[in-house]
């Protein structure tokens, strides 16, 4: 006979699993046929998730603003999204990490746009740097793991959001937030990037809420929580290869996700099992993290061995 506890813990991890489960086998994408001509703003599109993002809505018809850094890039997905039958494409150079120039950033692009209001804002920008806690000794290291994700990733989005709100409520829009599983549940050398997008989460949930009881509830707010994607980034590391999402079907579940109105999207699915375990079984999720993601990379495994012997030295 199993024991109560033992019990109490399977019972559990099978209900989560089969919510999962079923969630995964009931999604759905609403109507598409509605995006023609709508004016999609779309930040870190120069590359990744955001590049992919800008395809799938200029396919679909869609009038789409591309904003980035590097406006060389932005060029050549801007000529791709033209081929792709965009209803119109826009090109905004914008750093999402200079406080100004995110608040400016709306108004901006429905200037470059030619003056049409903002249907879907997706803040995708972000800034990501590789750090154990114990491996941040400098100044420097402050700032590039602590200080600019914060600007970027929580600032710079929060800034951007705000300034559109106006545009959004005369289409009844929808902003869409790319956030992070990071931010749900512990992850391994990304501890600053994961706490600016945990950030996005706490100011977002409220957001939506106010703008429920302040009548503005027109507006949709979509936090996406994403898990191991594909991009070119991640692709480079071999032992990765099985378990990232292609960055395609990614951004296919992103829009779906936006159209849904959802309040919360989580991709791949099984994430969304993977945060709810958290919760009660917070030994188990790490366990799952560690083994498919952090051991599997050889220079993650160096690492940590590094610090532990650090630690030892000491
Ligand atoms: C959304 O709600 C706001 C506030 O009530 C209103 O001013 C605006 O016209 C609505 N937008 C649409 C497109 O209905």
């Amino acid at each position: 006979m199993l024991s109560k506890p033992v019990a109490c813990v399977l019972a559990a991890f099978v209900g989560v699993l089969s919510i999962a489960v079923a969630r995964w086998l009931g999604d759905s994408c609403p109507d598409l046929n509605l995006l023609p001509g709508k004016h999609v703003l779309i930040t870190g599109a120069s590359s990744g998730i955001g590049e992919q993002l800008a395809y799938k809505y200029a396919g679909f018809g869609a009038r789409v603003t591309l904003v980035a850094r590097r406006v060389g890039k932005l060029e050549a997905v801007a000529a791709r999204c033209a081929e792709l039958g965009a209803a119109g494409v826009h090109v905004l150079q914008t750093d999402m990490g200079a406080p100004e120039a995110a608040s400016a950033m709306p108004a901006a692009a429905i200037a470059e746009s030619g003056g049409h209001d903002i249907d879907v804002l997706i803040l995708n920008h972000a800034a990501f740097a590789e750090s154990l806690t114990l491996e941040l000794e400098s100044e420097s290291d402050m700032q590039r793991h602590v200080v600019t994700p914060m600007r970027v990733n929580y600032e710079g989005t929060v800034r951007a959001a705000v300034a559109a709100l106006p545009s959004l409520s005369k289409t009844a829009g929808r902003l869409v937030v790319v956030s992070s599983a990071s931010a749900k549940a512990p992850a391994y050398f990304m501890a600053g990037y994961a706490a600016s997008k945990a950030a996005l989460h706490s100011f977002f949930d409220a957001m939506r809420a106010e703008l429920g009881v302040t009548g503005r509830g027109n507006v949709s707010v979509t936090l996406q929580v994403l898990g191991m994607i594909g991009t070119e980034q991640v692709m480079e590391e071999q032992s990765l290869h099985g378990i990232a999402m292609p960055v395609q079907e990614c951004a296919a579940a992103m829009v779906c996700a936006e159209r849904s109105r959802t309040h919360e999207s989580y991709i791949p699915g099984y994430i969304w099992g993977l945060v709810r375990l958290n919760v009660f079984l917070p030994g188990v999720t790490d366990w799952a993290m560690r083994t498919m993601f952090v051991m599997r990379v050889p220079e993650y495994v160096e690492r940590i061995a590094a610090a532990a012997s650090g630690i030892a030295a000491a």
